[in-house]
């Protein structure tokens, strides 16, 4: 049996596939905005998150290493003094991910140029504040990294 016309025109069809398509694309393109923007700021930080002082014997003298602190990058340095301090890596300007530079001693952030010296103050460039500094304290065969906000006994394995 044959049908003397479809239930769909052409027209319709196409009309129908190319508004798919751009729903489609649209919402390829928002995904990582509304994810950035609703999602990833609600996620709970942890209390604090531990490396053992092996781990950061194997780091240099004036290096740094990036670490996670829940859905935050940080960076860890340690100074030439054998110092360790850490830092969240996302730079205060838009986000973007500060690097160190042990020939300056500084952090700088890609993006637009951004610079912070080795306490994380802001020291040129567009950054309009200093790093967000985390926490550092020794307990046994560990350092416990803890954010200023969140700080506390629970720790984390990082
Ligand atoms: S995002 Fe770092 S300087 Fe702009």
């Amino acid at each position: 049996m044959k049908l003397k016309e479809s239930l769909l025109s052409r027209r319709d069809f196409f009309t129908g596939l190319i508004y798919g398509s751009l729903g489609s694309v649209a919402a390829y393109l928002a995904y990582p905005v509304v994810r950035f923007l609703y999602y990833e700021k609600k996620l709970p930080l942890p209390k604090a998150v531990t490396i053992t002082l092996a781990d950061i014997e194997k780091l240099s003298l004036n290096s740094a290493v990036y670490f996670q602190y829940g859905y935050l990058p940080g960076i860890l340095v340690r100074t030439e003094a054998g110092e360790v301090r850490a830092f969240s890596a996302k730079c205060t300007h838009l986000d973007c991910n500060v690097n160190y530079k042990p020939d300056t001693k500084t952090f700088h952030c890609a993006c637009h140029d951004g610079y912070f010296d080795i306490t994380g103050k802001n020291i040129a460039g567009p950054p309009p504040k200093p790093l967000l500094a985390f926490s550092v304290k020794q307990e046994g065969d560990v350092m416990v990294i803890s954010h200023p906000e969140e700080g506390g006994a629970e720790a984390k394995k990082a």
